[in-house]
């Protein structure tokens, strides 16, 4: 199936909404629980969260990870209205997470830090009409030794794939968030996609699949 791009932002104030209340506490819990498992010893001092959305991902490292700085970059105000909503509930940690308002690629001098000691990633990825920016922006705000984690979907092999796993997975939420989950399977990259944008970028990341819907890029910058 080829794919379907989607609209980069979600700055509609409904649907920022609707996917800030979803709940995405398993998913997101496991991604803090791959991001600590891969790179939690030495923890990481400044994180990069790009395509933070609600932000719930760049609380729960902040939460997990008491001495660390996370700057939480994403395009979108509505999102970002969201984010300081999701950021009252985490008192412990919503202080060492300094929301941006940003496009990915990120203009210089926008962010605090020239370079990351982890930069991590949740699906933004299949956002992205052009989605070598990611990966410059890897490069160029990582350095040796920067802790990466890419979490996305991958795209299914048909439109048909794509329903079926919606209801699967979706089948009690809003329609809205389930109109979401499967323009986004279509707009998602497959793992061999992923493996190209990585070669071209110059990036020695490995791409796995986790489950039968996510791809996950992860590794040190060399
Ligand atoms: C599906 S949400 C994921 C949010 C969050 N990472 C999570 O896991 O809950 C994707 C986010 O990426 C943002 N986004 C998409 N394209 C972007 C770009 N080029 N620059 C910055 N943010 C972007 C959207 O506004 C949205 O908030």
């Amino acid at each position: 199936m080829e794919r379907v791009v989607e609209p980069e932002l979600m700055d509609d104030a409904v649907q920022a909404l609707a996917y800030a209340r979803a709940d995405f506490a398993d998913p997101n819990g496991a991604f803090v629980d791959q991001f600590l498992a891969r790179f939690g010893t030495p923890p990481p001092a400044t994180i990069l969260d790009l395509g933070c959305g609600p932000a719930d991902i760049s609380a729960r490292l902040a939460t997990a990870l008491p001495a660390a700085h996370v700057d939480a970059l994403d395009g979108s105000p509505a999102m970002l209205d969201c984010a300081r909503d999701v950021l009252a509930g985490y008192p412990a940690a919503a202080h060492r997470v300094n929301l941006v308002l940003s496009m990915v690629p990120v203009a210089p001098g926008v962010l605090p830090h020239s370079q990351y000691q982890a930069i991590v990633s949740n699906s933004l990825l299949h956002h992205l009409h052009v989605p070598a920016v990611l990966w410059r922006s890897v490069a160029e705000l990582g350095a040796p030794g920067t802790a990466v984690l890419v979490m996305d979907l991958y795209r299914p092999a048909s439109k048909a794939n794509a329903a079926a796993i919606v209801e699967q997975y979706a089948a009690d939420e809003a329609a809205v968030l389930k109109e979401d989950f499967y323009n986004s399977l279509l707009a998602a990259f497959t793992p061999a996609e992923v493996e190209d944008q990585l070669a071209a970028a110059g990036l020695s990341l490995k791409v796995e699949t986790i489950s039968d819907r996510h791809l996950l890029v992860s590794g040190r910058l060399s």
